[in-house]
């Protein structure tokens, strides 16, 4: 059978959070495609394994690459959390076809939840949790702004954040028309983890002079930062909807 290249979601960099089915498939490959800093922090699943930055080949050169490197076995790409959002590999995997395999990870929304202990959307509080990121929502006129979706009852989760705090809470504010709950989920399950939880009120005062966003710097990369704002994050939740569902939709199943 031909040999495969898995793409193989790895979580937001703690090699604790990856799959059983991503570690056997990285266990069966001598070459592996790993963004900085996933080099460092699965270093021990990658001894003996020959390590290529994707990001430091142009697209036709790393297909030749993947190809050459075929002839010898199969050959792994660690995905930053998974390929469901804001994954570059989409292109290698549609030309790739049938010899790509995408293997399913824990997402970075995933895991902030999980720190954060609070489901992102809760009845009564969330109607809806939107996935979004200002580098992406396009500067044409008529394009969306974030403070569209900024509404009460929205949950945002912001990926690659590149506005300064001071500019995201305003336009946040304008958006939920009031204060809101927001944290900052910074290099999550990596060294030099952060997590600053406030309001829209204080968070830039609690934020300081900390550059989350990779504002200050030369470089163009975004920062590993995912930013969740709504009411959902301090909302504290009783029994009340357990026993609704219990009355109205798990009993019938049991009888059933
Ligand atoms: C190119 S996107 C990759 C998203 C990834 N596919 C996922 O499923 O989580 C990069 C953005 O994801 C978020 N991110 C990725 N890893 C993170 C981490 N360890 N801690 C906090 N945010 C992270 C940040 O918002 C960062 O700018």
């Amino acid at each position: 059978m031909p040999h495969k290249v898995y793409f193989i979601g790895a979580g937001p960099g703690d090699p604790e959070l990856l799959t059983l089915r991503g570690l056997r498939a990285l266990q069966g490959c001598h070459t592996v495609f790993a963004p900085t800093p996933y080099e460092e922090t699965f270093a021990e699943h990658l001894a003996d394994k020959a390590i290529f930055v994707p990001f430091e080949f142009y697209f036709d050169e790393l297909l030749e690459r993947i190809r050459a490197l075929l002839q010898e076995g199969p050959v792994a790409f660690l995905v930053p959390g998974d390929l469901t959002f804001y994954a570059p590999f989409q292109g290698l995997i549609d030309t790739l076809g049938e010899t790509a395999e995408v293997i399913p990870g824990v997402g970075t929304a995933n895991a902030a939840s999980a720190r954060l202990k609070k489901t992102l959307d809760l009845p009564g509080v969330c109607k809806s949790a939107i996935i979004t990121s200002p580098r992406t929502l396009g500067d044409e006129p008529g394009d969306p702004k974030l403070r569209d979706y900024a509404r009460p009852g929205n949950t945002l989760l912001i990926y690659m954040n590149n506005l300064p705090p001071a500019e995201l809470v305003s336009e946040l504010r304008t958006g939920y028309g009031r204060d809101v709950p927001i944290a900052l989920v910074h290099r999550l399950g990596l060294p030099g983890e952060e997590i600053v939880r406030g309001t829209l009120d204080d968070i830039v005062e609690k934020i300081g002079d900390r550059d989350f966003f990779n504002i200050a710097s030369q470089s163009r990369k975004p920062a590993l930062t995912l930013v969740l704002v709504g009411d959902t994050l301090a909302a504290q939740e009783d029994g009340t909807w357990w026993d609704y569902r219990r009355e109205n939709i798990w009993q019938y199943h049991d009888s059933a």
